[in-house]
């Protein structure tokens, strides 16, 4: 089977159009029903129902925890999360699964957890991006918005999107059944 990969040349925001265009047209094209994104602030959200056609395909936005900024604070503001309800997107909202409390530990007493290790390395070796879409996919699954069935995910590096694969989601108890089934887009060097 052949499949076309994009690569951009950097990470970045600047990507978000076209891997949100790419993400929509693979997922249709597989008949996959599932597109699970990351949004911090609500901007790659409302690209992706600026784009998408297709009625049926369910989104689901993984924002950062509440705090993850400033204690009781949320980084996408309420006028935001309620336009993207209102247009049927469901927001998953929770502790970060490749951080979690360890990294509490590791600022406070240092050294680094073993899960810590597992987001280095993707970050490091594929990018933030991919890092990004296995993170909310477990994230998803152990929310309940998407099955642990082909999916189409998306993340990014700080702000916007970069990356989209298909991947076949895991909990968090049960981590390495994860399978990234297709690479659709990347950023070919992974720092700016
Ligand atoms: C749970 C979660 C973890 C994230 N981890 C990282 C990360 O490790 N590195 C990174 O560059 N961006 C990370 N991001 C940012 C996303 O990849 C993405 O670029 C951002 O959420 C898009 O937000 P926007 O739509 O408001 O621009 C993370 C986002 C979420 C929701």
């Amino acid at each position: 089977m052949e499949e076309k990969i994009y690569y951009f040349q950097k990470p970045g925001k600047e990507n978000t159009e076209k891997t949100v265009r790419l993400a929509l047209e693979r997922a249709e094209r597989k008949g996959i029903n599932h597109i699970v994104f990351a949004s911090s602030t609500g901007y790659t959200a409302k690209k992706i129902l600026e784009t998408n056609r297709n009625e049926d395909l369910k989104l689901v936005c993984v924002t950062y925890h509440t705090g993850f900024y400033e204690e009781g604070k949320n980084s996408m503001d309420p006028e935001t999360e309620e336009f993207l309800r209102r247009k049927g997107v469901r927001i998953v909202r929770q502790s970060h699964m490749l951080s979690g409390v360890e990294r509490s530990i590791s600022r406070r007493l240092g050294g680094v957890s073993r899960v810590e290790a597992i987001a280095e390395a993707l970050r490091s070796l594929f990018g933030h991006g991919l890092k990004v879409c296995v993170e909310i996919a477990v994230m998803a699954a152990d929310s309940g918005a998407i099955p642990v069935d082909e999916v189409v995910a998306i993340g990014g590096t700080g702000r916007g999107a970069d990356t989209a694969v298909i991947l076949r989601p895991a909990h968090m108890n049960s981590f390495f059944n994860m399978e990234i089934r297709e690479m659709i887009c990347m950023p070919r060097y992974k720092r700016r």
